[in-house]
């Protein structure tokens, strides 16, 4: 059966006028919906055809009369049998409308019928005999019940079957999993100065997807606190996001931590590239053009300087801890503090784009900080690309101290310069 919407209302032309343009216009043109008008007066028993009078107990105003209403009512209910059929009478006493009421509203009733008052409000007898529920639009006063009945109806329509294209026209909206949605943009890219958001012109679906739950999530702590409590996030990442802006710290996962093997070679490459990217992103030059080689990291393999950490089976990241003299470091041996030769180095530390800011590389540092423990060994060193901006805070969150600049002998001959740290762990 059609889901239909009936409105009782002193002004059926006004509501006709606006309900039959446009998506729901089109959908009662198509036969997808049914909508009706009733004009309450012609139900009228009174001579004058008179639909209200004063109001007992004295006051402004007049109050509508039960009788045409209820005719009037009658009348559809004798035209909509074997129909669930819900009775709303629009009033700012009603609870306020949300998008969870009109999704009940549509999926448990295909009949509406929609009450609007006018003056003063209707007989409450005729609300206590005949209304199943009252519905307020907000906390505001209208002359008449018209515009919220409208609203309420063009609500509840646009999830019915076959009004809008598709269902994630409505679920990917505002309101409808407890978030507001994200800022929409359209053509041009810049207008008046002001640039679209590159993510969205990448055309990295899974990119865009994240970006738009962090905005949603954003959004809805900035401008709906009272939404945002009560909000409950559906997968790791709406989890993270949450928290993270709750100011809670998001939960760490477990890694297990283990020496490379030559198997996990596609894995630790996949990680390699993953990390290239994000630095290419953001406009740093390290680890670009095909470095760190592969090779490299079969060397890491082969001489058990390789590390790999993984979530339940999921590599993460990936870590090259080297216990032997580093002979790029070894050329500077003035600039690094602490007892020499008494170190380790850490060299391509890294995370796939998973575990990015989920504190692994700080886990990965104290990893290559315990191992130099063991050792009986006082320091860590470890080097970076001047612009890695993550590496750099990463060092600094972690106490590593900037040594100075040195030269490596890497394949890229115009960028070698590196940020030399250490981090004493004796002292
Ligand atoms: C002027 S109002 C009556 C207000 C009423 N005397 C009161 O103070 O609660 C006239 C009609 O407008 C409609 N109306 C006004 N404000 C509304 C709201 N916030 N939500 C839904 N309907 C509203 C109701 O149908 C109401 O009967």
């Amino acid at each position: 059966m059609k889901y239909r919407v009936d409105f009782l209302t002193l002004f059926p032309s006004s509501i006709e006028a606006m309900m039959g343009k446009s998506i729901i216009g089109r959908a009662a043109e198509a036969g997808t919906i049914e909508l009706g008008y009733t004009q309450i007066r012609d139900y009228s028993e009174n001579k004058q055809m008179q639909v209200d009078d004063y109001p007992y107990g004295g006051g402004w105003g007049l109050v509508m009369n039960a009788q045409p209403l209820k005719s009037a009512l009658d009348s559809i209910k004798n035209i909509s049998t074997n129909r669930k059929t819900r009775v709303i009478y629009l009033s700012p006493c009603g609870s306020v409308f949300n998008q969870q009421h009109a999704k009940r509203l549509k999926n448990d009733y295909d009949h509406l019928v929609l009450i609007c008052g006018h003056y003063e409000g209707i007989d409450e007898r005729f609300i206590n005999a005949c209304v199943d529920e009252e519905i307020s639009l907000g906390d505001f006063v209208l002359t008449g019940g018209e515009i919220a009945a409208m609203a309420v109806a063009d609500s509840v329509l646009r999830l019915v079957d076959g009004v809008l294209a598709d269902e994630e026209c409505y679920t990917g909206e505002s309101h409808w999993d407890g978030l507001l949605e994200y800022p929409q943009y359209t053509r041009p890219e810049v207008w008046e100065g002001r640039q679209v958001p590159p993510v969205l012109l990448g055309g990295n679906h899974e990119k865009i997807c994240k970006w738009r739950t962090l905005q949603q999530i954003h959004r809805t702590k900035t401008r709906r606190a009272d939404m945002f409590a009560k909000f409950k996030a559906s997968d790791e990442f709406q989890k993270n996001a949450v928290e993270k802006l709750s100011g809670k710290k998001p939960k760490r996962p477990e890694f297990i931590c283990r020496r490379a093997e030559k198997s996990d070679l596609d894995a630790i490459m996949n990680i390699k590239n993953q990390a290239s990217e994000r630095l290419k992103e953001a406009g740093v030059m390290q680890w670009q053009n095909g470095t760190p080689t592969k090779e490299l990291f079969i060397e890491d393999i082969d001489t058990g300087s390789g590390w790999i950490f993984e979530e339940n089976g999921n590599p993460a990241g990936y870590l090259s801890v080297k216990t032997d003299k580093d002979t790029d470091y070894e050329k500077y041996s003035s600039i690094w503090p602490g007892v020499e030769g008494s170190y380790i180095a850490v060299h391509r530390i890294m995370t796939s784009n998973d575990y990015v800011n989920l504190g692994l590389a700080s886990e990965m540092l104290e990893f290559a900080e315990d191992i130099c423990r063991g050792m009986g060994r006082g320091s860590v060193r470890i080097d970076t690309h001047r612009d890695n901006k993550a590496m750099l805070a990463l060092l600094n969150k972690n106490d590593y101290v900037n040594c100075g600049s040195i030269e490596l002998d890497i394949p890229e001959k115009n960028d070698r310069m590196r940020e030399a740290f250490c981090k004493l762990l004796w002292s």
